[in-house]
Parts: structure tokens; sequence; C-alpha cells
């Protein structure tokens, strides 16, 4: 695709590029590269153009697209090729569809606004344009389904890292607590900014596919009022706006790096590690709600199967499972 090549070259180098450079280097004619830069333009790419020398970028709107992201991903990472919409349903349903009809391992699908998101336990997830991520990670894992449960683990810490990495990078001197909350909640100072919704389709000793749902409240300013005392967003936080390309990035990243080690080694201990050294719950006081009734206790971290270990009053143990379970602080949401 001509304009994720152009801006993989502009992107580079901090020199101008020549049009004629461009159109050997890439093959391609120089009206070919002259419509290219005017599409980028009008997404909000600017360009500062010097008779002579070339193009060089000059500012770099805050898009999704499949251009920006495919332009920054590594060929080595976990994820391969990126569908973009300005508009979608849900990307989770739209990344189950093309899963039926045979989309590739590594397939990102990524949107502007949903008009069905999603979220876990049945409940929906509010996606407006312009000021969040919502996106869809289609994994093929030659795994057994019960290692499923494991993904989403590590989905969850690389949110945490990526949301961690690039608020530190966009406001260093103010103190942001990036935590997780059981089972895939990610929490900066204890309200929720991003959600992690999981779907696989298996047979008893096979995973056909599973989706990995991300929603991330970036530059989100209002919230409904079912959510407004729970929900936040990393500008609310941060007081930064945050390209929202980055996150996508510094989560591909993360996510590759902890993926890969648990393909190969089929070890999950360094992610798990990790995993509940972000735990808000550890050693907190959580009322958990089951479909047969509540019950509280101290919340100890999890297990090898990612369950949340709770002690209860008489000091036994429970694991619990993610699913339909609901886990709360005390008093309040953590
Ligand atoms: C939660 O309840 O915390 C999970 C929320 C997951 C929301 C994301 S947004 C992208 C993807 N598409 C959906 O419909 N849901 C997930």
């Amino acid at each position: 695709m001509m304009k994720t090549e152009i801006l993989k070259k502009l992107r580079n180098t901090n020199e101008y590029i020549s049009g004629q450079t461009i159109c050997k280097e890439l093959g391609v004619s120089r009206t070919a590269v002259w419509k290219a830069v005017n599409q980028l333009k009008e997404e909000g790419y600017e360009f500062e153009a010097v008779q002579n020398k070339g193009y060089k970028i000059a500012k770099y709107p805050d898009l999704i697209t499949k251009s920006e992201i495919e332009s920054q991903i590594d060929q080595a990472a976990v994820i391969k090729n990126v569908k973009f919409f300005q508009e979608v349903d849900s990307t989770n349903n739209e990344a189950k569809r093309s899963a039926e009809n045979g989309a590739a391992d590594g397939t990102l699908f990524i949107a502007e606004s949903q008009t069905g998101g999603r979220g876990r336990r049945g409940k929906n997830w509010v996606s407006p344009a312009g000021s969040g991520i919502w996106m869809s990670l289609l994994l093929r894992p030659q795994l057994t389904p019960t290692y499923a449960p494991m993904l989403t683990l590590i989905a969850a810490v690389a949110a945490a890292e990526a949301i961690a990495q690039v608020m530190t990078d966009a406001s260093p001197d103010v103190c942001t607590q990036v935590k997780i909350k059981w089972p895939n909640d990610i929490v900066v100072n204890g309200r929720k900014v991003c959600g992690i919704l999981t779907e696989m389709s298996a047979e008893m000793d096979s995973i056909h596919f599973v989706v990995i749902g991300l929603g991330i409240n970036v530059n989100t300013t209002e919230f409904e009022d079912s959510i407004k005392d729970i929900a936040s967003s990393l500008y609310a936080e941060s007081g930064q706006h945050i390209k929202r390309a980055e996150i996508v990035l510094a989560f591909e990243k993360a996510f590759t790096r902890y993926y890969q080690y648990f393909q190969d080694k089929q070890d999950l201990s360094k992610v798990q590690d990790t995993y509940n050294s972000m735990l808000i719950n550890v050693g907190r006081q959580v009322r958990v709600t089951e479909q047969n009734g509540d019950f509280t206790g101290i919340a100890k971290g999890t297990n090898e199967k990612g369950e949340l270990i709770v002690q209860k009053q008489d000091g036994s143990e429970v694991c619990i499972a993610a699913g339909e379970v609901s886990v709360r602080g005390l008093y309040g949401y953590v």
C-alpha cells in the first residue's frame, strides 16, 4: 500500500526525501506519489516541502488507520496486518466474522467508532469516535483451549505496560499508577481506563481462533452516568493528549514479547510474576459476586491458571475463575 510505504520512508529519517527518490525506491510514478501524499494531507498529515530537497513530515495527526499503524510495525511482530473501520458494530464481532471466513493469524481489527461495542458479562461498551482505541486481535495459536485464558493475562500485562510507558513519556512529572484489576481491567489511579474481552472458537483439543478485544479510553472527557464514578481516560489522569497509535504500537511490542516467549517455552511464570506485581487487588478486601450469592475475603494473587485466590474470613482459600463473576473492592471499584 503506497501510503504505508511513503509513511515508512518519511518516518525513518529527519532528512527531506525527494519525490524522485520515493518514486525510484518504490518503483512507482510521480503522479502516484503525489496522489498518495495528497491523500495523507487530507487525512491530517502536514508536510514540509522544500524545492530541490523534497518532503518531510511536520505533523502527525492522531490516527489509528491501516497506514499509520502498519508503517510502524516490526516485521517480527504478532500483528501482521491491520483492518481499519471508520465505524463497525464491534471489532470483536468483525474479527469473529472474518475468522470464520479464513482471516489470517495476526490480523488486527481497529475502528474509529463502534455502534455495538460489547463488554464482559453482557455489558455494552461505549465507543465514540476520536477519543479511544477499539481494537481486536485475531490469533490462531497452536495451543489447547485450556491455555486460552492465559492469552488474556498476557494482553492485560501488555496493555498495562504500554499505557504506563506512553503515559510516562507524555507526562514524566505526573505520577501515575497503572495497575491491573483482576481479571483484566487496567486502572490508572484506581479508575478503569481499559477493558479486555477475549472470545474463542475451539474444539475439545484445539483452538480455531481467539479474539482479544481491547477498549482503551485515551482522550475521552465524558462518561455515561452509569460508569462515571469508576471510568477514566489517559488524558483525564495525565492532562496530556496522547496519540492513540503510540499506544497501539507499544501494546503490540509488549504483547509480541510475552506471546512469543509463551509460545516458545510454554511457560507463563514470567508474565504471571509481572501480572501479580501489577495486580491492584493483592492484599485488599474484595467482594466476590457469583450467581448464587456474595462473599468477601482478601485477594492473594493469581494461580497458574489465572484464577484469583481469595482467602475467606474463616481462613479457607478459594480460587475464582473469570467469567460470570464480579470482583469489587469492599468500598468501591477497587
Ligand atoms: C470490559 O467489559 O471491560 C471489556 C471491554 C472490551 C471492549 C472492547 S472495544 C474493542 C472490542 N470490541 C468490542 O465489542 N469489545 C472489545
